[in-house]
């Protein structure tokens, strides 16, 4: 009696795929096949598989080769389920050549030549047409969201805009992008979608403008300075059939996900109070962003991320708002509290430039509570702690590159699926940061 055992996500089910499970089964007499879950593939960066677990398993099932089929949720199961199982062979396609040698302590260890010409990606690709990304702006975050663009599928960035006609040719030659512009319109007419990391005062316009010309937006945080034109860009999006989200990476990230639904749980009971905080020195130079006269200083640039654990778990009803904060000799905040008050809990959202301080989160509530060590933005981990310290817990979870791969993929499923719904940053999510950033800027003019 052999034992086989053999994993894969086998999304869109495949010749590939069918003959991959013939030849494992023909290897023994038993033959077990592990079907990764959506989580465990998100965590290990493969995004945008299209069908769910469920009609994935059924597919396998299907094939008529597989004697059980186990669910493969997380990184080390398989060394688990060899022992489990009493596995003789592990199986793997060649793709995946060396890369498993180290189980071969434990059985035979065989990669079997890949079917040629067919894989689940190709056909992801060919299903869809691939959506044709403009990228509005060319500064940091705009370079790194490139980098980050590779690892999601279904969309490439095809051209650059920025009103400086060198910036955008410096951009697109180091990036291999076709298309440069300094003219926002004609930049529009080559794309479907466009991604906005200008700066924070051009959002509004370059948004509104990208959605009456029929493209999808994705833009930066924050995602503009007034209610009314947070209300107005939803508005125009929802008459039009278009998408439009903000680009909040941490929102999208699979290990926030999981403190949300570990807050709501109940688990460390009632919250009673939510502490985020953010700081980033830096220096004060002419040319800095950061302290731009209009819209820069350190509320407008990092509450959004701090904003963002407080209307999730609280909401966007509460009954108090003020701030304090320490402005330069432009009238630019370098450091800034907002305190909230709810019907049955407070928050404190803590920013600095020019202050540095701790950037952790801490949610506490009547059992316990949650601590997101800093930089807590980067989601890597966060510890649920009790009275009693033995039974604090700790959950680790992925956060890969600069993060920006999970607000892309959301977006792309948005555009793909009219069924699709967001509910990791919602419209009233987005209005509600609006409306606060509104109001920052409101009181830090008229001096606090
Ligand atoms: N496989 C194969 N021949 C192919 C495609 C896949 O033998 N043409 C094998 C893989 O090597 C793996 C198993 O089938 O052992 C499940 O692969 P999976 O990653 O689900 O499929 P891919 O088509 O490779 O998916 P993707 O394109 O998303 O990487």
């Amino acid at each position: 009696m052999k034992t086989v055992i053999t994993y894969g996500t086998f999304d869109l089910f495949h010749e590939g795929h069918l003959n991959l499970l013939k030849r494992a089964k023909a290897l023994g007499n038993r033959l077990i096949v592990g079907v990764t879950t959506e989580q465990f593939d998100v965590q290990r960066g493969k995004m945008n598989v299209v069908d769910s677990l469920m009609r994935r398993l059924d597919n396998v099932r299907n094939s008529g080769f597989a004697d059980e089929i186990i669910i493969e949720e997380r990184e080390g199961q398989k060394l688990e389920d060899i022992q489990k199982y009493n596995a003789d062979i592990f199986v793997v396609g060649s793709d995946w050549t060396g890369k498993f040698d180290y189980l071969k302590e434990f059985c035979e260890v065989t990669y079997l030549p890949r079917t040629k010409n067919v894989s689940s990606s190709g056909i992801r690709t060919l299903r869809r047409e691939i959506i044709k990304l403009g990228v509005v702006g060319t500064g940091r975050i705009a370079k790194r969201t490139m980098e980050e663009l590779h690892f999601v599928s279904g969309i490439t960035a095809t051209a650059v805009f920025n009103p400086n006609p060198k910036s955008a040719k410096k951009f697109a030659e180091k990036f291999s992008i076709g298309i440069e512009s300094s003219n926002y319109e004609q930049f529009l007419n080559e794309v479907d979608a466009v991604y906005i990391a200008s700066p924070h005062e051009t959002h509004y316009d370059y948004s509104r403008r990208a959605l009456i010309a029929g493209k999808h937006v994705l833009c930066e945080k924050p995602f503009v300075l007034k209610e009314t034109e947070a209300k107005e860009l939803f508005e125009i999006a929802s008459e039009t059939n278009l998408v439009i989200m903000e680009a909040i990476k941490t929102a999208y990230s699979p290990g926030f996900l999981n403190l949300l639904a570990i807050a709501r749980s109940g688990r460390i009971g009632k919250i009673h109070d939510i502490e985020a905080a953010f700081t980033k020195l830096v220096p004060e130079t002419p040319k800095a962003r950061e302290y731009n006269s209009i819209c820069g200083g350190a509320f407008t640039e990092l509450a959004s991320y701090s904003l963002l654990p407080i209307v999730k778990l609280l909401g966007t009803n509460y009954s108090e708002l003020s701030f304090d904060c320490f402005k330069n000799k432009n009238g630019i905040d370098i450091y800034s509290k907002a305190y909230f008050k709810y019907e049955n809990s407070v928050a404190t959202v803590k920013t600095g430039i020019g202050v540095k301080s701790e950037g952790q989160l801490l949610i506490s509530g009547t059992n316990g509570y949650i601590l997101v060590k800093s930089p807590w933005w980067l989601f890597k981990g966060f510890e649920v702690c009790y009275e009693d310290p033995n039974d604090n817990e700790f959950f680790s979870t992925p956060f890969h590159g600069f993060g920006m791969r999970y607000e892309f993929a959301d977006f792309v499923q948005n555009i793909n699926e009219a069924s699709f719904k967001n509910f990791k940053l919602t419209k009233s999510d987005s209005i509600f940061m609006a409306k606060i950033m509104e109001e920052f800027l409101k009181k830090r003019t008229n001096s606090l």
